[in-house]
């Protein structure tokens, strides 16, 4: 199943017209999970209402995001600082909610303390107050994404609750799926960036773990060009021209990583409003590439390419392609 991105409850309750468009969605998405951050119990429980009357299937609360604005304001990973005040979110966003409506939480093993405890104090708060899972990402706050995903820890807070357990971090392939549930006796496993620029991935895991093939399948070259202007098309129908342009300015990225001369067309993708030009852009770009340009896209290593709302994501020391080749995104986006 699919999560959306993180939308913020104060900006949800307040009828941000912005924030709403980041939950347009289609039936195919379904079942959806959506994602609320925030620390008032209060704001936090009128915005999963919404979430239910939107018809999202599942309301999971993000208590792992590390960014410093959103740490600064208590939100996010600071909440493995405030347990009790954790608590309290999760009990008054389960009791806003119809029963039939699964709620989950989201952390990661701490904020400094690499030990995981912090996250099985959080977990098991969140057993308590009722919610029906929790996802642990191994890494701490501290860390933000750099490092490796700590599976042990993850153990940890599978061996302290009965609720199910999703294991998240450094998850790219069926071998790592089957490894991360042996190391931590995880439920369940939550991809993330293995999946930017690559949805093959889903297909590749499922294969992967059922058995049903040896090696990941390699999508070609003019599959590639047709998945990203599909991907495009959907931005544009979903949130309009304006946003999806301004989000093709790092979805080229994912989906072109690694490829010769992508440079050029990332720049000029980064320097245009006009929807129909990026179209041609993409399309002018592949229809270049040689039959067997590189595989698509190095998921270890595509972090390194841009900064995120003001995050950088430091260097993955695994990437072997060269960083000249990768942009970085203006801090203003
Ligand atoms: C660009 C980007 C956006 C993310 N957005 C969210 C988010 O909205 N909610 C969330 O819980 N985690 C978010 N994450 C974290 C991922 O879900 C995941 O926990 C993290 O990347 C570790 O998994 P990975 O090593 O497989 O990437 C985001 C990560 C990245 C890189």
């Amino acid at each position: 199943m699919c999560y959306l991105e993180m939308v913020s409850a104060q900006s949800l309750t307040r009828e941000n017209v912005k924030t709403r468009r980041m939950l347009n969605t289609t039936e195919a998405d379904k079942p959806l999970g959506a994602q609320l951050l925030g620390c008032d119990p209060k704001m936090m429980a009128d915005a999963a209402v919404i979430l239910v009357e939107l018809g999202f299937d599942l309301i999971d609360m993000n208590l792992g995001c590390p960014v410093k604005k959103v740490v600064g304001n208590g939100e996010g990973s600071a909440m493995l600082k405030d347990p009790a005040g954790a608590e309290r979110v999760f009990r008054a966003v389960r009791d806003a909610v119809p029963s039939r409506i699964p709620v989950t939480m989201k952390t990661r093993k701490g904020f400094k303390d690499p030990s995981g405890d912090e996250a099985v104090e959080l977990a098991k708060r969140a057993e308590a107050a009722g919610l029906s899972a929790v996802t642990i990402h191994g890494r701490t706050q501290a860390q933000g994404y750099s490092g490796r995903s700590d599976w042990e820890a993850i153990g940890k807070v599978k061996a302290a609750v009965k609720i199910p357990v999703i294991g998240n971090g450094d998850v790219l392939t069926a071998a790592d799926a089957k490894r991360i549930r042996e190391v931590s006796g995880c439920d369940g496993v939550m991809i993330g960036r293995g999946g930017l620029g690559n949805p093959w991935i889903y297909k590749n895991l499922d294969d992967g773990l059922e058995g049903r093939i040896d090696a990941p399948y390699v999508p070609s070259v003019a599959e590639r060009k047709e998945t990203l202007l599909k991907h495009f098309a959907l931005e544009r129908s979903l949130i309009g021209d304006r946003g999806a342009a301004l989000n093709m300015r790092r979805i080229t990225v994912w989906y072109t990583q690694g490829l010769p001369h992508n440079k050029v067309m990332r720049v000029a993708v980064c320097n245009t409003m006009d929807c129909d030009l990026i179209a041609k852009l993409i399309s002018d770009f592949f229809d270049q590439l040689p039959a067997d340009a590189p595989p698509p896209p190095c998921p270890s290593c595509w972090p390194n390419s841009y900064r995120v709302s003001g995050l950088t994501i430091n260097d993955s020391p695994e990437c072997a392609h060269p960083l000249e080749s990768l942009i970085v995104r203006p801090d203003t986006l």
